[in-house]
């Protein structure tokens, strides 16, 4: 049977996360190192997954199975993602975001997409899940656009970003997509959620300088974290995200120009914001005080916080200096190209 192999980018977070979950605009960049599955179907009713990355190996159940039982941590993104294909694709169940219901779920009882009776996926990530460079969600947006490829459901990017935002959802509970937006249309993106805006802001590259604190960073455990200071302290919150959200509208033009200076001055204001809503962590502000110390234009926490990746915007003859800064406070550099191209089939 043939098989056919897709790659997603991963993700930086430049500006505006946390605000982005209520409502507020974030700009998101897509990372040169990809995640790959692999997708062949199976003539038997059985779900295959290999995932060594995340320590799955040899795992399968019955298709009828999907979702149910103790599913392992590493497979969970990739069965609920082949479960919601069935149900919303094959079947022709309602997608709850809206665009997926353009979908000729007909199909399913007729044509090509009749054919998937089993399924075996392999996935294969080239950075670390350590890293909050979204793994899950680049691996969720992998499996649904190669099923929807091999199956010939040929689902547009909206259809592609509903229905990986709906797994993550339904795994996660909370998040914005912006994540699962980077890894489909690639790219640096202007975000709001849940997909009301998905624009590309349309820029060659950028001189990102990226480091890793070392430290694994819970997301959810995060955004949990400062809804609770958002319910102790409502306004102060509420003025924290109305303030991420002005310079998200002011980074967006001086990303469009190429202000580096400027851009470097607003991560400057949105790292202090992020410390006001307390997610950073000394580790952070080490690596940054080291960047900016050796001349970045600017540098701030990337993500969820309290771990995972900082990035740093730097002048090109200080590209040196600002990454022995980094060094120097403990963290690791991470050579990672910004601004890629989103899901596409490898072979
Ligand atoms: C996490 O990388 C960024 C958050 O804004 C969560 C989200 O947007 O889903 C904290």
């Amino acid at each position: 049977m043939k098989k056919i192999t897709v790659s997603a980018p991963g993700k930086l977070m430049l500006f505006g996360e946390h605000a982005v979950v209520y409502g507020r605009p974030c700009i998101v960049t897509a990372v040169g190192q990809r995640m790959r599955a692999t997708v062949e179907l199976l003539d038997k009713p059985v779900f295959e997954l290999e995932a060594p990355d995340v320590k799955v190996t040899g795992y399968k159940k019955p298709m009828d199975q999907l979702g149910v039982d103790d599913i392992p941590k590493g497979a969970k993104f990739v069965e609920m993602a082949v479960k919601n294909f069935m149900e919303n694709v094959i079947l022709g169940n309602e997608v709850t975001p809206e665009s997926a219901r353009s979908v000729d779920s007909g199909r399913g009882r007729h044509g090509d997409l009749a054919r998937m009776t089993g399924i075996s996926i392999t996935t294969q990530s080239e950075f670390s899940s350590q890293f909050g460079f979204g793994s899950s969600s680049a691996s969720t947006v992998c499996v649904i656009k190669a099923i929807s490829e091999i199956t010939g459901a040929n689902l547009d990017n909206r259809a592609i970003f509903d229905l990986a935002y709906k797994t993550v959802l339904d795994i996660q509970g909370k998040g914005s997509g912006f994540d699962v937006a980077a890894a489909v249309y690639g790219g640096t993106l202007y975000y709001i959620t849940p997909g009301k805006t998905i624009e590309p802001l349309n820029i060659e590259s950028l001189p990102l300088i990226v480091g890793y604190s070392g430290i694994k960073a819970d997301t959810v455990t995060l955004m949990n974290q400062v809804s609770e200071l958002a319910q102790e302290n409502p306004q102060m919150v509420e003025d924290i995200y109305n303030n991420i959200g002005k310079l998200v509208e002011q980074a967006k033009v001086a990303i469009l120009s190429k202000d580096w200076t400027t851009l470097g001055e607003l991560m400057n204001s949105n790292q202090k914001l992020l410390e006001n809503l307390g997610v950073s962590i000394e580790k952070f502000d080490n690596m940054i005080l080291g960047a900016k110390a050796a001349g970045a234009y600017g540098a701030k926490l990337s993500g969820a916080g309290g771990g995972d990746c900082m990035i740093a915007l730097s002048p090109e003859e200080k590209t040196q200096a600002v990454k022995d800064g980094i060094t120097s406070a403990g963290g690791q550099v991470i050579e990672v190209e910004a601004s890629v191209q989103g899901a596409r089939i490898e072979d």
